[in-house]
């Protein structure tokens, strides 16, 4: 009975003395989170919801009630100006919409990209992105990939697309012929991510996935795992929560999807390498050259690989369909911007079926449609970049230490650089007109800015060109102008449309 009593109360002391470190080391934790509000507090920002969240709640209660989280950030931007602090447990995020500021950072490759990009190197313990283009943070490492991906995004290579980007442009046409025919309502939206998808997988990876007539499980994999990502960066506990479980499992599978089908183009690429037959020097080539020859392979050069296919997946796609979905959206409610730019389309490419590169160059107009859709609509909202050494934005001293998020929502929307800034007007990038500099960069900017570019415009250029050619396109009434928050921003509506041949 003795020992009994012995056992209890040394098991008491212990359960004490354990309480006792545990509130130790969250006082301890809390003196230091009061160490990081003294240090960054001069930064100007909004009040602050919770000591220990800082302004993570207030973030969450408007992305869980459906409100976007840019609109936030440009309010608190017209609040609190070109450089504002927001706090999170330690860490310390600055939103910085000062353009001289934006030019030094983003131009530079002394700024790394922040740990955002380390959060989706997996996703629930998957490798999903890894250390591919977008995301690899360290500088040789991301640099040894651009440099050789580079040629595959040269003019001269991109002239060569012209007939891939007109012979999958007119697969849409085929099914809104279909719809008109039909008089049947089109979701734009989804068809253009059929288009753009089709378009990457065959000018990428030479791989006809024919989404607009066969069925794959493609898309809806890159659909899990986007959903994935917004899931991860609005809830960090998602994967601890058990009803979680299911979705988590998709995604799994998904990234395994996306990967496993990496490897099979790859290696009946580098089998037709090896039996010497003529491969176009496209992207995939390029990512296989990113890797040591056979002999040489390492576990870690193979998954690199598939990195890039899966980053080619991601980045190649959404943000396209997305930037098309919104500047139909914007014809729609502008019949005299419409008329203006289909009446470019009809000088330049008149009854022509097909849509050459120079022809591109002279639908000055449309460009400055595509451009205004991106101020209003960038459908990648930002880049972050980590601040290691103190340094002054717009006279407010940084001490070093914080992650600099640039959000392309908040910049296009900001009074200060665009008047009036809610109208969608496409002279407003007329070469005659003066522009504010470093305020619209929807590309990004500098060393990590956008390979696809110019691959995504010439790829606009020409489903637009065509769409403008051959229909009468209107919005069905009754629906949502929204904006939904995906990590990459899409119209929430869909863009319904009713499609008419012209006559
Ligand atoms: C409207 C369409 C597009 C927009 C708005 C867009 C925007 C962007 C932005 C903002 C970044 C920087 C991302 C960051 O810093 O986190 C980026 C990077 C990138 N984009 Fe795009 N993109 C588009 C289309 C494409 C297409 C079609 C491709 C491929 C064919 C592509 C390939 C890439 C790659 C590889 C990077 C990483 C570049 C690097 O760090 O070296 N993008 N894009």
């Amino acid at each position: 009975m003795a020992v009994f009593h012995v056992i209890i109360s040394l098991v008491a002391k212990a359960l004490f003395f354990l309480a006792c470190l545990l509130l130790l080391l969250f006082l301890g934790y809390c003196l230091y989170i009061k160490y990081i509000h003294m240090k960054y507090d001069k930064i100007p920002g909004p009040p602050r919801s919770s000591f220990l969240m800082g302004h993570s709640l207030m973030l969450l209660r408007i992305v869980n009630s459906d409100r976007l989280v840019h609109e936030q950030f440009l309010e608190w931007a017209e609040t609190y100006g070109s450089v504002y602090r927001l706090n999170g447990l330690h860490y310390v995020y600055l939103i910085v919409t000062c353009p001289k500021a934006t030019k030094e950072i983003l131009m530079s490759s002394k700024y790394l990209k922040d740990n955002f990009y380390k959060k989706i190197f997996h996703l629930f313990g998957e490798r999903f992105v890894g250390n591919g283009l977008i995301t690899a943070q360290n500088h040789e490492l991301w640099y040894k990939q651009r440099r050789i991906m580079d040629p595959a995004f040269s003019s001269l290579y991109l002239r060569g697309l012209i007939g891939t980007f007109n012979e999958r442009a007119e697969k849409l046409m085929d099914k809104l012929a279909d719809a008109a025919d039909n008089n049947t309502e089109a979701n734009m939206l989804h068809l253009l991510n059929c288009v753009t998808l089709d378009v990457i997988a065959k000018a990428a990876f030479g791989a006809d996935l024919d989404l607009l007539t066969n069925k794959s499980p493609i898309p809806k994999a890159i659909e899990a795992c986007l959903k994935a990502i917004m899931n991860l960066v609005r809830e960090p506990a998602f994967e601890f929560n058990p009803k979680n479980r299911q979705f988590i499992k998709e995604v799994r599978k998904a990234c395994r999807l996306l990967r496993t089908t990496g490897a099979q183009w790859i290696q009946k690429r580098k089998t037709a390498m090896q039996n010497g037959e003529d491969v176009p020097k496209d992207i995939l080539t390029q990512i296989i050259k990113t890797a040591a020859t056979d002999e040489n392979m390492t576990e870690e050069d193979e998954e690199l690989m598939l990195d890039n296919v899966v980053t080619f997946f991601i980045a190649g796609q959404e943000t396209t369909s997305g930037k098309l979905s919104f500047c139909i959206m914007e014809l729609g409610r502008h019949p005299e911007i419409l008329e203006k730019v289909r009446k470019e389309v009809d000088d330049v490419i008149g009854m022509k079926q097909d849509i050459s590169y120079d022809d591109l160059g002279k639908l000055v107009y449309l460009s400055l449609v595509l451009k205004e859709t991106l101020r209003i609509y960038p459908t990648a909202p930002g880049t972050s970049r980590q601040i290691e050494e103190d340094m002054v934005i717009d006279g407010v001293h940084i001490p070093g230490g914080i992650s600099c998020i640039f959000d392309f929502y908040v910049t296009g929307r900001l009074e200060r650089f665009f008047k009036d800034p809610l109208k969608f007007d496409p002279d407003r990038f007329h070469p005659d007109v003066t522009k504010p500099y470093y305020c619209h960069y929807p590309f990004s900017l500098g060393p990590r800015s956008c390979l696809g570019k110019n691959f995504a415009q010439m790829e606009a250029k020409v489903v637009m060109a065509k769409l403008l050619q051959r229909f009468d396109f209107s919005l069905v009434p009754g629906q949502t102008f929204d904006i939904q928050d995906t990590g990459s921003l899409r119209p929430k509506s869909g863009v319904i449309c009713s499609i008419k041949h012209r006559k």
